[in-house]
């Protein structure tokens, strides 16, 4: 059972994952997750990844396919997975298929969140995240029990604690609206295009993400249920 969520930054891949994760009891693999702890750990990926990242632009297939690889060899993938923000180029697609055709897998399921840009700016930058967990929160759309606005009306740092931990929460470095064009610009290049490579399958849907959070969950389960 492989999964995709596919769909441009803030889409909501993040935000919807954790729900699939549960519901059929296999790992959310996020690229972006696992190239942050290599950052935060200034391991050789993480120096060579940093400044990309920052900047909105793709890392290096050999890098992130390397690291996929690794991970889905471990135990708790054996019975599949939910890939999140992988692949994003045709040579990482490639890879993947290769890697699976190894298995005798293949790709069971693709989710594509469809969203207009003009809407996510907001929510990239109204984003704050749990580093450990991942957990994504917004300062409008899904604000952490903590939050407290400050004279100013936008909310003070200290409150963005987590949920689950009170630990702090904090924004992403490439979160900016700067950072932010350069991510379309690489999502409509590099990455939308391999959408047609799942086509053909017949496991490719398409859910609107221009609609509440609980809404786009109903949606993502009645289109796992009628395997369109
Ligand atoms: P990655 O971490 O994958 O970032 P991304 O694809 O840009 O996606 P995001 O995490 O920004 O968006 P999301 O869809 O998860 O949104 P979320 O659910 O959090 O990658 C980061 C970088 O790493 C890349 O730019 C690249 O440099 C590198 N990288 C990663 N993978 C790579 C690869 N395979 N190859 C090369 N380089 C790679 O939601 C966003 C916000 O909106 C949240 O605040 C949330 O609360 C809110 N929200 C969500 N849904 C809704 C809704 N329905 N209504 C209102 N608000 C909502
Ligand atoms: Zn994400």
């Amino acid at each position: 059972n492989v999964m995709m969520l596919f769909g441009p930054p803030g889409s909501g891949k993040g935000t919807q994952g954790p729900k699939i994760e549960a519901m059929l009891g296999i790992p959310q693999l996020s690229t972006g997750d696992m190239l942050r702890a290599a950052v935060k750990n200034q391991t050789e990926i993480g120096k060579k990844a940093q400044g990309i990242m920052k900047a909105g632009g793709l890392v290096g297939d050999d890098i992130v396919v390397g690291i996929i690889k690794d991970r889905i060899a471990e135990p708790d993938c054996k019975f599949g997975f939910i890939l999140d923000g992988f692949p994003r180029t045709q040579p990482q697609a490639k890879a993947l298929d290769k890697m699976l055709a190894e298995e005798g897998a293949c790709v069971s399921k693709v989710i594509e969140l469809n969203v207009p840009d003009s809407i996510l700016e907001e929510r990239i930058c109204g984003r704050w995240i749990h580093k450990a967990s991942g957990a994504s929160y917004h300062v409008k759309y899904a604000p952490p029990k903590s939050m407290k606005l400050g004279a100013d009306g936008k909310p003070d740092p200290a409150s963005m604690l987590d949920d689950a931990t009170s630990e702090p929460l904090m924004q992403r470095p490439d979160d900016t609206a700067s950072a932010l064009v350069n991510r379309l610009k690489e999502y409509h290049r590099m990455t939308k295009p391999i959408l047609k490579h799942y086509q053909p399958h017949g496991v490719v849907g398409s859910v609107n993400a221009n609609q509440e959070m609980t809404k786009v969950w109903a949606d993502m389960q009645a289109n796992l249920k009628s395997g369109k």
